[in-house]
């Protein structure tokens, strides 16, 4: 099976492709990735003589249809994907997310390939902390920034082009993801290579907000179950039952980084700050069959840490933009 893989020197895709190459050897992955602030090819160092890896850009028409011509099935994980930066600046979210999305859309069409589009919980807007509801693929679209909405408009293009032209393609929603190669722009990372640093841990607003923490790696697995034995057209929601408010994961990462559990300082909050994400993934368990196997959020962020720990070469030289670009949003 020949793999082409957007986004692939991102976080979530680049760990796709280190667990695609691990577990499926009759797999051949080309990664198109247009190397953005978000990408590093030494995400895919370990892996680089096992891939094709192409640089260029996803609205790149013809080089995205001579690549999917050469590929049974496209994953597309290439996205802006950071809130914070669609606040600053909305543009390359509408160019990468929407155009981008399109173009591999009428490249599938044309081709007849295979098409998955990862998505993200965050099209569905918020819930109240005292709401028993979570997301389901019922839940009706309801988007806050830039960044949630230019998702969401992938995904309704997504659907328009399975219904309209038959192009064979499924899209998950997963909620937050945790792991390595996360840009030390996203929370958990931010917040262990400042305590690396003896920075203290900066919380939004009062901490309050709960996000629905996933491993990558189950992630990605249930991409994997949904390329496989999905069905045409469906929307398969992925989270692991992982709740927690933003407070008590900075309390568990000081505790873990052996520092006092209120060494950590509240900043402005994020303009329109989602309150709260759940995921019901019923569906994926009982009808696909998938499990997750990270079932300790605690164990799990300590071997993020000593991810962070041992490949500082990988995110210091980030650090100081990435600092810096936060100093002008006062957060
Ligand atoms: P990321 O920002 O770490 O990586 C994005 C990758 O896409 C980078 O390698 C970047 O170079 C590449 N890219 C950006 N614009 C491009 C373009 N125009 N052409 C080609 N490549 C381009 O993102 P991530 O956190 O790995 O997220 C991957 C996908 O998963 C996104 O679609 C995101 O919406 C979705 N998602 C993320 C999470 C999460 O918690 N991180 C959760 C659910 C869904
Ligand atoms: O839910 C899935 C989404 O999760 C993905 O679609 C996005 O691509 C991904 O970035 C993530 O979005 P969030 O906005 O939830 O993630 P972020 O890591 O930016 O922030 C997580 C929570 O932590 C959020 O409530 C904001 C808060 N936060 C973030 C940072 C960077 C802080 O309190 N302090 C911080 O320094």
């Amino acid at each position: 099976m020949r793999v082409l893989v957007t986004g692939g020197a991102g976080f979530i895709g680049a760990n796709f492709v280190h667990q695609t190459v691990r577990e499926r050897p009759d797999v051949h992955v080309t990664v198109l990735d247009a190397l953005t602030y978000a990408g590093d090819e030494a995400s895919l160092s370990d892996v680089a003589s096992a891939i094709t890896f192409v640089r260029g850009d996803i609205t790149d028409s013809p080089l995205v249809d001579r690549l999917v011509g050469e590929a049974d099935v496209v994953i597309h994980f290439a996205a802006e994907s950071h809130n914070d930066n669609s606040l600053s600046d909305p543009w390359p979210f509408v160019h990468t997310n929407v155009v981008g999305t399109f173009t591999l859309l009428e490249a599938v069409r044309r081709h007849g390939v295979r098409y998955h589009h990862i998505s993200t919980d965050e099209v569905y807007g918020d819930l109240e902390l005292d709401d028993p509801a979570k997301f389901t693929d019922q839940t009706p679209y309801n988007p806050s920034s830039p960044y949630s909405s230019t998702k969401a408009s992938s995904d309704l293009l997504v659907r328009a082009w399975v219904r309209s032209f038959g192009v064979q393609g499924t899209i998950s929603n997963c909620s937050n993801n945790y792991g390595p190669y996360q840009h030390v722009e996203k929370f958990i990372p931010r917040q262990i290579t400042n305590l690396i640093d003896g920075v203290r841990p900066k919380l939004y607003g009062t901490g309050q907000n709960v996000r629905d923490w996933i491993h990558v790696e189950d992630h990605n697995t249930a991409v994997w179950a949904i390329v496989e034995r999905g069905q045409i057209g469906r929307t398969y929601l992925i989270g692991a039952d992982g709740e927690v408010d933003n407070k008590s994961v900075v309390e568990t990462l000081l505790e873990l980084m052996g520092q006092p559990a209120d060494a950590y300082d509240l900043v402005s909050d994020r303009p329109g700050h989602d309150m709260r994400y759940a995921i019901d993934a019923s569906t994926l368990r009982s009808e696909l069959g998938w499990t997750p196997q990270y079932g300790s959020f605690r164990d799990g962020l300590a071997a993020t840490i000593d991810w962070y720990r041992a490949n500082e070469g990988w995110w210091r030289p980030r650090k100081d933009a990435t600092e810096a670009k936060y100093a002008t949003m006062g957060r």
